[in-house]
């Protein structure tokens, strides 16, 4: 793992022109699936890029893709990256933000270890745990965040369903820990896979995001159910039903809410 900061992240695409394919050869210790994955790999431009530009992973084009076009990392921003390692989008909000040791505005958390990275405070802990959101606020000193992203995904057992559901529970928890960090005007970012109740989190977040969509980034592969729900412009904490339970009352009209298939 690089423990650089990368030197390039400052743009979207592959760019770089088509490079000789790779092909695999069989070894006898690996299966067919891994001679795969391993082939996918080494013709992957994005790994080929990220490799070049210092980058800890492909994924971090992911979320330079969705700032280019939603504009979320700003200078100054606190940023919480919830399922970091191996640190990818977090040298990307550290590198948009200009966040330093001298006063660090990014938060990370994963359970897996995950190499010190200038300007994060890196903590090794899993999400789930009950004391995670203090934890997490404590290393925010006490500050609203800006941004929450979550790149968190369980790793997959193959039963769609079981896969499906987990993900969506780790995107629901980071939801609720969302609305209790994020200052007014923030913005929530989080992986999703495609399969149906996402639309009742979408409809969720919606009371309290001025704009929900979801994103497909091009870095995201297109086979895979994998897409990312935006939700930007946070109302705050407060959503209250007034005395006749008219949620119309406290949120404001429904044309402030835009929700836009991105993909
Ligand atoms: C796709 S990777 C993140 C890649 C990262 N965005 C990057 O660019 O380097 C997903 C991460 O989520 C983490 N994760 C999954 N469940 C978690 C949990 N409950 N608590 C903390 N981390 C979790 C995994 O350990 C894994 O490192």
């Amino acid at each position: 793992m690089s423990g650089g900061k990368g030197k390039g992240v400052s743009g979207g695409g592959t760019g770089g022109g088509r490079a000789l394919k790779v092909k695999v050869k069989t070894a006898r210790r690996r299966t067919n699936s891994s001679n795969r994955w391993l082939e996918r790999q080494l013709n992957d431009p994005y790994v080929r890029r990220a490799k070049a530009e210092g980058l800890r992973s492909r994924a971090a084009y992911k979320l330079i893709e969705i700032d280019e076009k939603h504009h979320l990392l700003k200078p100054g921003m606190r940023v919480v990256d919830l399922g970091a390692a191996p640190g990818g989008w977090s040298q990307v909000a550290v590198s948009r933000t200009g966040s330093s040791d001298a006063g660090p505005r990014i938060v990370a958390i994963d359970y897996l270890e995950m190499d010190q990275l200038p300007g994060v405070i890196v903590l090794e802990k899993n999400f789930l745990d009950d004391d995670a959101p203090q934890v997490l606020q404590d290393a925010l000193g006490g500050h609203k965040a800006d941004l929450v992203l979550s790149d968190m995904a369980a790793p997959t057992t193959g039963h769609k369903k079981t896969d499906h559901l987990r993900i969506m529970h780790l995107c629901e928890v980071a939801i609720e820990f969302a609305r209790d960090v994020l200052a007014p005007g923030g913005a929530f970012l989080a992986k999703v896979f495609r399969g149906g109740t996402e639309h009742t989190l979408l409809a969720d977040l919606k009371r309290d995001f001025a704009q929900v969509m979801h994103v497909k980034p091009a870095a995201s592969r297109q086979d895979s159910a994998e897409l990312y729900v935006l939700a930007k412009g946070f109302r705050g904490r407060a959503v209250t039903l007034g005395d006749d339970g008219d949620l119309g009352e406290v949120l404001g009209d429904d044309e402030d809410i835009a929700v836009r298939p991105d993909f």
